[in-house]
């Protein structure tokens, strides 16, 4: 056969997995996938966390040293493989590969399984703003909120919300979207981001707007600006923000390899890579910008949990405006769910297309596979009975639950696969052979820094935080949550990381094993002329 003749066979394949319609498209999902609750929720609680100025300097090494390179890397196996991530991994490292990328995917499932749970409490909130959200007087189910309070209390109404079961309707409601959005693949994806994201930038640019027309707004802005160097000694912060760039780039658990998997091969990844990425970070800032002008002019102080400073900070201001209360809550919330929602069709994607690409099966079975146990371990999330009345923890058991989840699956399974899949790359792919392939399509062509980067630094980066960070957590002498008093669920903490490993490691062996006609590439200087569909 001709290379020609190849070439033509396996972009009919191409054709069959399902493509994006334009560049464009594409763009718009991945940047869509990137920007969600990671951007808005957690990026703003993590700088209020780690101290504002104190942030930027270990953000944006972890954007140069470990984002790019990492998106680069992700989208270039995508395009040259043209599968989703564990047969992406099993083409260029066999058997050792695949493992790592199902136990991604499975990893990808629990972080969706939250994911959707939280969106269906901002889908509660969003129709709270109808109904009682800003309405002064309520009382809340908890010991230390029952008291009627006099002005609206958006933390009273979010405790009264996740109290009743109302958030597992949001959570069915938030799945079926998900899976209408997903039903034809890329192609109603894309149909999907070419209205969800111009309007989430848009209802983003009204909130700074908004923000920064109060008196004292600009202040928020220099606490997020105004460099500290003081935090940067500590080791949690560069956790945090490495944590954070990872899961704010949708990196690691390959939804970036799946979505370039769906590109032509000729495709210039490294202009992706770099566009997405500074389209991501450049959200970020900018709702940084609107929540921080926020907290300053109305005086919030967003102590407490990551979901404090989105489910009530921000509300009780936006309580505070002089006019169009409802109708910015309202818009605030909705940017919550539309931005959460084109980031967690990503996660649920690669799933899905991991299962097509590896058991040939339709996509609405793998469409049922992933979202049956989805919607279950979702509505876990969001169980209400009340288990900590005190609030010490977190309240409720589907909360606290979550929490527990957050802490394992987001601060350990995007870092660990993507140490191993740079060790796959680096080592037994070779970096060098990655990098010809991507600079065949390239503009800017990318240096031996790139393997260098790739074999030993982004590897030595993530091995050192994860040894460090887990025995820190060993060392401590409690498991994470424990010291809480969770009257009659104090096995929560420990369950939970056991439930986590023990189900993503054995569903990782068990589709491993499962034989299918994958072949293994040989190693050659490009990937482009070596593939054998
Ligand atoms: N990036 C998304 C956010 O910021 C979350 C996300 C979507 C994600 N897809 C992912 C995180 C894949 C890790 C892996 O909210």
């Amino acid at each position: 056969m001709t290379h020609s003749t190849k070439n033509a066979l396996s972009t009919s394949q191409r054709e069959k997995r399902g493509v994006w319609s334009s560049k464009l498209g594409f763009i718009l999902a991945a940047s869509g996938s990137a920007i969600g609750l990671g951007n808005i929720v957690f990026f703003s609680s993590n700088a209020y966390q780690f101290g504002g100025g104190a942030f930027y300097l270990p953000y944006f090494i972890a954007l140069f040293l470990l984002g790019i390179p990492v998106m680069i890397l992700e989208f270039g196996l995508g395009a040259a493989t043209g599968k989703a991530f564990p047969s992406a991994l099993h083409r260029i490292a066999g058997k050792k590969g695949e493992f790592v990328g199902w136990w991604a995917q499975g990893s990808a499932l629990f972080i969706t399984m939250f994911y959707v749970a939280i969106l269906g409490w901002a889908l509660g909130m969003m129709i709270g703003t109808f109904g009682s959200l800003f309405e002064p007087g309520i009382t809340a189910p908890f010991s230390p909120f029952s008291e009627p309070t006099t002005g609206p209390s958006a933390m009273v109404f979010f405790f009264n919300l996740i109290t009743t079961a109302w958030p597992l309707l949001c959570v069915i409601i938030i799945w079926a979207l998900n899976l209408i959005i997903l039903s034809k693949g890329p192609k109603s994806i894309e149909r999907a981001v070419r209205v969800f994201v111009p309007l989430m930038w848009l209802f983003m640019i009204g909130l700074i707007f908004r923000g920064l027309t109060f008196d004292g707004g600009v202040d928020g802005v220099l606490y997020l600006f105004t460099p500290n160097v003081e935090g940067v000694a500590e080791p949690q912060v560069w956790k945090g923000a490495f944590a954070q760039m990872f899961f704010s780039l949708s990196l690691g658990l390959g939804a970036m390899t799946t979505y370039a998997s769906y590109l032509p091969k000729d495709t210039d990844q490294v202009n992706n890579a770099l566009l997405v990425s500074f389209l991501n970070c450049g959200f970020e800032y900018v709702a940084g910008i609107a929540i921080f002008a926020l907290l300053f002019v109305f005086a919030l102080n967003p102590a407490g949990s990551t979901l404090t400073l989105s489910f009530f900070a921000i509300p009780q201001g936006i309580a505070a405006f002089p006019w169009g209360v409802r109708f910015f809550g309202f818009l605030f919330f909705f940017l919550l769910v539309v931005a959460g929602l084109t980031s967690s069709i990503s996660l649920i994607e690669s799933t899905v297309s991991s299962l097509i690409d590896k058991l040939n099966i339709a996509r609405s079975r793998a469409l049922t596979y992933v979202a049956i146990p989805g919607i279950i371990g979702s509505l876990c999330f969001a169980l209400p009975q009340i288990i900590d009345p005190d609030l010490a923890g977190n309240g409720t058991l589907g909360l606290t639950l979550l929490d527990v989840m957050d802490h394992w699956a987001f601060g350990y399974s995007l870092l660990t696969a993507g140490f191993f899949t740079c060790i796959l790359v680096g080592w037994v792919l070779g970096a060098k052979t990655l990098r010809l392939t991507i600079n065949a399509h390239s503009k800017l062509t990318l240096r031996p820094w790139f393997d260098v980067l790739i074999k030993y630094i982004v590897p030595a980066v993530l091995g050192s935080v994860l040894v460090w960070s887990l025995y820190d957590e060993l060392t401590s002498g409690t498991m994470y949550g424990s010291d809480i008093e969770l009257q009659g669920f104090g096995w929560i903490p420990y369950s939970i990381p056991a439930i986590w490993l023990i189900s993503t490691l054995s569903v990782a062996f068990f589709l491993t094993r499962k034989e299918t006609h994958q072949i293994k590439l040989k190693r050659t200087a490009d990937l482009y002329l070596m593939d054998p569909e």
